[in-house]
């Protein structure tokens, strides 16, 4: 099974080529960025999930998948990334096509709180890396980690459930990012330690003293 740097590569190609299939499929190119913007809000959902419930899951369902899942978090983690990436990439081919279009469809909540998002998204990204992690040290780290976590996956409450009225569909993503919280607070409770709250450092220890 793909694992590691090979599976962010992977998911990393495949968002990047259902991104570029829904632009090039579109009947025309504004439609076509609206709905790689919405079709990698949807990947990003697929890989942060998995990586942001993982230690829940290993500790309420011992086994092979979960304990695969708990392994590969960090490399999930970095594909979620990169699919993230390329929903901004989406996002500015939409304002650089129609800037009206995309004004109608952002405020400045969206940009404030999407690009706090983006910041977590970047500083936890470079410190996936082994280096960077050790640069600002195991204390930092993890709360950069922790908070950063949470208020991507409060992102993710906020658009899906804002779009509920639109379409009942919506709930389906709302339910699963519910469900991830509850796996996440409740696989933390049962564990009777707080330990890293489902985050880790990179493989390499950050402080290899105590
Ligand atoms: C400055 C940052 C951001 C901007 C300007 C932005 C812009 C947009 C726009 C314009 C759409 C609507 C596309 C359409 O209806 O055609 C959209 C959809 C969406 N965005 Fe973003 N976004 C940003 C950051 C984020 C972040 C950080 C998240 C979550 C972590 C996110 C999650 C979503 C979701 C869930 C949708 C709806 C997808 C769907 O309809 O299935 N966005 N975004």
């Amino acid at each position: 099974m793909f694992s590691g740097w090979r599976l962010t590569g992977l998911a990393g190609a495949v968002v990047v080529a259902l991104a570029a299939a829904a632009f090039a499929l579109a009947p025309e190119p504004v439609e076509g960025a609206r709905m790689a913007i919405r079709l990698t809000a949807r990947t990003s959902l697929a890989l942060f999930l998995p990586a942001f419930a993982a230690s829940a899951l290993v500790r309420l369902f011992p086994s092979a998948p979960t304990r695969w899942l708990r392994r590969n978090r960090r490399y999930l983690g970095v594909a979620f990334a990169v699919s993230h990436g390329v929903h901004l990439a989406a996002i500015i081919t939409l304002a650089q096509l129609d800037f009206a279009v995309f004004l109608r469809l952002t405020n400045v909540v969206t940009y404030l709180g999407g690009g706090l998002a983006y910041g977590f998204i970047l500083a936890m990204t470079l410190t996936s890396f082994d280096r960077p992690a050790r640069l600002i040290g195991l204390r930092a780290w993890r709360l950069l980690h922790r908070t950063g976590i949470w208020y991507i996956w409060l992102s993710f409450a906020l658009n899906f459930g804002k779009r509920v009225p639109i379409s009942a569909a919506y709930l389906l993503p709302v339910a699963l990012i519910a469900l991830a919280a509850l796996l996440r607070l409740t696989g933390g409770f049962r564990s009777g330690k707080r330990d890293d709250e489902g985050v880790s450092p990179p493989a390499d220890p950050v402080e290899p003293r105590a």
